[in-house]
């Protein structure tokens, strides 16, 4: 359900402007209006959502809250679009059951955090999940290349975790060309996510160097025509 359409992104090719690999596009469910949780998956799902994103915190890896197991069971009764789950959590063992049991399809955790990454990675794969490992700004790409192969997915964030609607960090980009390279170099099936000041500008940026899923808060659901913007983010 997760794996990229047509295959393995391209490298990045230099004077390429135009990617030949369309993303999949994920609204982060973070930039919603909370007031309207439902309405708001709905809505987002029929402005042509490929995934949604939802950003769970504890208050302690990232000194804020999110979004709880309990609401994304809620939501899951609303739709069958993939959820790609986000924990910004110290212990990320700890909510892996839960969150499988409310209903995410892709559960990605921060190699920073305190958990073994291999028991993680092996909890989430128990409960037939994907599974992800995200990368604050600071951590470089070594951090994950031990777990490349055991993964479904990496995301090297372009902002600090925690908050929606900061500004792209450029310093993503070089990361995701060089996870691409060693994912392709290694011939594995790991996409690539692009978390955190997304908009339709950086798209085409990120895509070319291969990163095979957008997620977008601000840049969508602050749009008076979000479906517009998942159009321009897709075409990248
Ligand atoms: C930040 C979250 C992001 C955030 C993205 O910690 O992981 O998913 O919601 O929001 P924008 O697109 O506004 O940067
Ligand atoms: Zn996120």
């Amino acid at each position: 359900m997760l794996t990229p359409r047509g295959g393995q992104a391209p490298a990045l090719r230099l004077g390429e402007t135009k990617s030949m690999f369309t993303p999949r596009i994920a609204p982060s469910m973070l930039a919603s209006d909370f007031t309207r949780f439902g309405e708001e998956v709905t809505r987002i799902v029929a402005a042509g959502a490929d995934l949604l994103h939802f950003d769970v915190m504890d208050g302690d890896f990232v000194p804020y809250f999110a979004i709880s197991p309990m609401t994304i069971a809620a939501l899951r009764q609303t739709t069958d679009v993939p959820f790609d789950v986000h924990i910004m959590v110290t212990r990320p063992r700890r909510y892996i059951d839960a969150l499988a049991t409310a209903g995410a399809n892709l559960i990605t955790f921060h190699i920073e955090s305190a958990d073994a990454p291999e028991a993680v990675i092996k909890a989430i794969h128990a409960r037939g999940v994907k599974a992800g490992v995200a990368l604050s700004p600071d951590t470089s790409i070594e951090a994950v290349l031990p777990y490349l192969s055991q993964l479904d997915l990496v995301l090297p964030m372009s902002v600090e975790p925690g908050r929606g609607g900061q500004t792209f960090q450029p310093g993503a980009l070089e990361k995701i060309a060089r996870l691409r390279q060693r994912i392709d170099e290694q011939n594995l099936d790991v996409e690539i996510s692009a978390d955190g000041g997304v908009t339709p500008e950086i798209a085409p940026l990120a895509v070319q160097r291969g990163a095979t899923i957008l997620v977008a808060g601000t840049a969508i659901f602050r749009s008076p025509h979000p479906e517009l913007v998942v159009k321009q983010l897709r075409q990248a």
